[in-house]
């Protein structure tokens, strides 16, 4: 008897991000060249890239933060790329970690948590601090609910703006640079709780220098390099043993710090 495996129908809603053919220009300087890039339910999906190859305006574009110039983005069913998109009910299915945590310095922490609840999601007072109490178990900063963001450390705050977003019921996360500006001994804490968030089953888009988390936990990398994805694919093949000789020299720069070569100084 023969087996008949048909596969699943391909819509657009199978992947939570379908990028297709992304180009953005800043005036005369183009930086994303015909960017296509899928990133289907539950993955998480690490860019990697020296500065100024373009993986923050990729980021961006994904949410509408910055106008691509062409191309077609899709988010869930939605066409972010659409002129009569309702971009602000996209993006609250969207959560976005950025490298300065951007809390309100005059809230507390569970008050940073309910705002946008209560004032863009309409949630009542009682719901948005038990979703904001969960998120903050979540991230294991329960005990700093009634404290100020000065009064916290970096990846103490940076977990709260990660609870903060995921406080929206997100179907996809965002993440540029989460633990570039913590001081080294923070930076594991914080990536704890981005693993977690991946064991979870979360859609996850992240930017990062953490070659070793990008290792352990994506479940694919793509390499940027002057606005191109140069490469992409398992962890183990483009970080272990990448093709292309730009990954090659950007990967031995990243894990051999100590050698500085003098174009780099001023960047
Ligand atoms: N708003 C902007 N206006 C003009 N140029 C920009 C703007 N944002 C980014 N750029 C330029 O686009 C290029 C890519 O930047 P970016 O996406 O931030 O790269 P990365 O995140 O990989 O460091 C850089 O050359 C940067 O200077
Ligand atoms: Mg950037």
């Amino acid at each position: 008897m023969t087996e008949i495996l048909s596969p699943p129908p391909v819509t657009r809603a199978d992947h939570v991000i379908s990028i297709r053919n992304l180009s953005k220009s800043f005036g005369q300087l183009e930086v994303l060249k015909d960017i296509s890039l899928d990133v289907d339910a539950g993955e998480v999906v690490c860019v990697i890239g020296p500065s100024g190859s373009g993986k923050s305006t990729l980021l961006r574009c994904v949410n509408l933060l910055e106008t691509p110039t062409s191309g077609q983005i899709f988010v869930g069913t939605d066409e972010v790329t659409d002129p009569d998109v309702e971009i602000d009910l996209v993006r609250r299915g969207i959560g976005m970690v950025f490298q300065s945590f951007n809390l309100f310095p005059h809230l507390t922490v569970l008050q940073n948590l309910t705002v946008t609840q209560r004032k863009v999601l309409k949630r009542s007072k009682s719901e948005s601090v038990a979703v904001a109490r969960r998120n903050l178990d979540r991230v294991g900063m329960s005990h700093k609910e009634d404290a100020y963001p000065a009064q916290l450390s970096g990846g103490q705050q940076q977990r709260v703006a990660i609870a903060r977003a995921l406080s929206k019921d997100p179907t996809l996360m965002l993440f540029d640079e989460p633990t570039s500006a913590l001081d080294p001994e923070l930076v594991g804490d914080v990536l704890a709780v981005m693993k977690s968030l991946a064991a979870d089953g979360m859609t996850m888009l992240v930017v990062t220098h953490e070659m070793a988390f990008a290792r352990e936990v994506a479940d694919r990398v793509v390499f940027m390099d002057g606005g191109y994805i140069v490469e992409q694919g398992a962890p183990g093949d483009v970080i272990g043993q990448p093709k292309e000789e730009r990954t090659r020299s950007f990967l031995h720069r990243v894990l051999n710090p100590l050698v500085i070569e003098t174009d780099e100084l001023d960047g």
